[in-house]
């Protein structure tokens, strides 16, 4: 069986409010998507990574990604679903559909190999799937309807946090992820896709430094983070 990746990257990083899309604001001198993909290339467990783009992106082609030649690129759609979805289209025939396929935020640079690992281990040679999560370790409250007050606190002893990557067969993810927009249905996340389908895709537990650049605080936390990674 194949593995292959698909990192959408098409994003524009509103919440992050700088000139450019996040994915490339720099850390040590390179950008975020290119530490991004070459954590996982290096891992050496992938036939290719495919990279869906924003219609409108300026800075890949002087990315160090542009010229690795395990990286193909296309373009992304109007939310995360979409452009997870149209590198699943644009790896048609390249791909049987029993094969795996790792669906990674380009935005979760700090991705521990060690983690990659543990998920392809730990779903072996399963139907369907799963992703990396972590248990809640917050107190949860519920937000009232009509005011910003507490309406309860939630059990969060069955909660888990999900993370990238999301493993899944390739076939099925595709099938997944066409139905919810076929049915206007809005996902987050792949296993939301599957989920919606009736299946029960497998929690594999990641590390909790596996975080999504979001707003401006997140880099610095990143930096440190790679820092203790590749130490
Ligand atoms: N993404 C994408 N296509 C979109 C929207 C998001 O490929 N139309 C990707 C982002 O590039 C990112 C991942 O999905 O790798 C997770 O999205 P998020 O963290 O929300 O990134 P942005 O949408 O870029 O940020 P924001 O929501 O703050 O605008
Ligand atoms: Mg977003």
């Amino acid at each position: 069986r194949q593995y292959w990746l698909v990192v959408p990257a098409a994003g524009i990083g509103q919440r992050m409010q700088a000139d450019r899309p996040k994915q490339y604001l720099q850390l040590r001198q390179r950008y975020i998507l290119d530490i991004t993909l070459s954590r996982l290339l290096d891992t050496g467990l992938f036939a290719g990574a495919m990279v869906p783009l924003h219609p409108d992106d300026r800075w890949f082609v002087g990315s160090d990604s542009a010229s690795d030649a395990r990286i193909l690129t296309c373009t992304g759609g109007g939310d995360r679903s979409d452009s997870v979805l149209s590198g699943l289209d644009a790896l048609a025939g390249r791909l049987s559909d029993d094969d795996w396929v790792l669906v990674h935020d380009v935005a979760r640079p700090c991705v521990a190999a060690e983690d990659i690992r543990r998920l392809i281990v730990g779903l072996g040679e399963g139907d369907i799937g799963g992703l990396l999560a972590a248990p809640v370790s917050d107190t949860i409250k519920r937000q009232a309807a009509d005011a910003d007050s507490v309406s309860e606190t939630v059990d969060r002893r069955a909660l888990w946090r999900a993370f990238t990557p999301q493993q899944f067969r390739y076939g099925l993810l595709r099938t997944a992820l066409g139905r919810a927009r076929d049915r206007g249905v809005a996902v987050t996340d792949e296993s939301s896709a599957l989920e919606a389908m009736g299946y029960a895709p497998k929690l594999v537990r990641g590390r909790t430094d596996n975080i999504k650049i979001t707003v401006p605080e997140d880099l610095p936390l990143a930096g440190w983070i790679l820092d203790q990674l590749e130490h």
